[in-house]
């Protein structure tokens, strides 16, 4: 009609609107199967997926690495997560499916603005713990406050070191670092990337030591000890074993942050608070302010716990 100007009037039909979720593009006969049949969690570290599978979908691991290849562009390797292994708390992973074919899991990721090199097959990385990193700079920030000069940090169970990027950007509040990890890996993607966060920091350090040691050794070397203001102590299974080799580190005179992580019954976090001023009394200080609070469930009873204190040495 007059209205559409003699143009033709077409009908088409709609496109088709893209899938939704990654189990939409899975092979046709695998479509069948109800929604929770498949994992309805996995994890991402840079473009390595990380996903846990039930014994029945282990045989479809393939078709459904595909699957998530083909919905997310992002992801360059799927991997199954057979669960965490030993001392080093690395993930024993099993490459599903790869975009180019390349199965390593060295990858990026990016966190408060900072880029860190990690590997979640070679070495224990969390993304979940980021809100922890953000308090360990509002905690550390106070306490430099309260010293009133830019204190020096032992991070000795580093990983590849996401502690540090914050604390190391922050203007006038970190003076040097003593940082390392007992598993090889790890201190090759610490050196990387405390070089890096050094260089964005546009201050030299001093000292900016980084080694693979054990923790619990650290006293025997005069290059190690006696230096920190501030230590912390990420190795949540053990760390009250390991706290009576960390108070060496110390400068051992004035002030001292001792902060760290751990898994304890919950009903038990009051004793624990006990423990931990009795171990600096042992040690020789005088607790000033102490505290132990749950950061997250770890199992119905267990949980996840943040243990600070400040000391003053006698
Ligand atoms: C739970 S992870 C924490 C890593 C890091 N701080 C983070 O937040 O991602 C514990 C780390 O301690 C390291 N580790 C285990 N035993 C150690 C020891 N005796 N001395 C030094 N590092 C150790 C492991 O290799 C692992 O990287």
């Amino acid at each position: 009609d007059a209205f559409w100007e003699g143009h033709a009037i077409v009908d088409i039909e709609p496109k088709d609107p893209s899938p939704k979720h990654w189990t939409e593009r899975l092979p046709a006969e695998l479509q069948a199967k109800p929604a929770s049949f498949w994992p309805s969690a996995f994890e991402t570290q840079g473009d390595v997926l990380l996903v846990k599978l039930e014994p029945e979908v282990r045989p479809h691991g393939k078709a459904m690495a595909v699957a998530m290849l083909n919905h997310m562009p992002s992801i360059r390797v799927v991997c199954a997560d057979n669960g965490v292994e030993g001392d080093f708390r690395v993930r024993s992973l099993e490459p599903l499916s790869s975009r180019d074919g390349s199965t390593h899991t060295t990858t990026t990721v990016r966190e408060h603005g900072f880029e860190i090199q990690v590997d979640p097959g070679e070495v224990y990385f969390s993304a979940r713990l980021s809100n922890q990193r953000q308090q360990t700079l509002e905690r550390l920030q106070a306490f430099r406050q309260r010293l009133g000069h830019p204190i020096v940090l032992a991070d000795p169970y580093a990983g590849v070191g996401p502690a540090l990027p914050l604390l190391l950007v922050e203007p006038d509040l970190v003076e040097g670092f003593l940082v390392g990890d007992l598993n090889p890996k790890a201190v090759d993607l610490l050196k990387t990337n405390v070089d890096r966060w050094a260089g964005r920091a546009g201050q030299s350090f001093a000292p900016s030591t980084v080694v693979c040691e054990d923790a619990r050794l650290w006293s025997n070397d005069e290059h190690l000890s006696g230096k920190a203001h501030a230590v912390l102590v990420n190795l949540p299974h053990d760390s009250f074993e390991h706290l009576p080799a960390m108070f060496p580190l110390f400068r051992q005179e004035g002030e001292s942050l001792l902060r760290g992580w751990t898994i304890v019954e919950r009903d038990e976090l009051p004793r624990q608070k006990e423990r931990l001023e009795r171990l600096v009394q042992e040690a020789g200080g005088e607790p000033l302010e102490t505290e132990i609070s749950e950061v997250k469930g770890f199992s119905t009873t267990r949980c996840f716990a943040m243990f600070q204190t400040l000391f003053r040495w006698q």
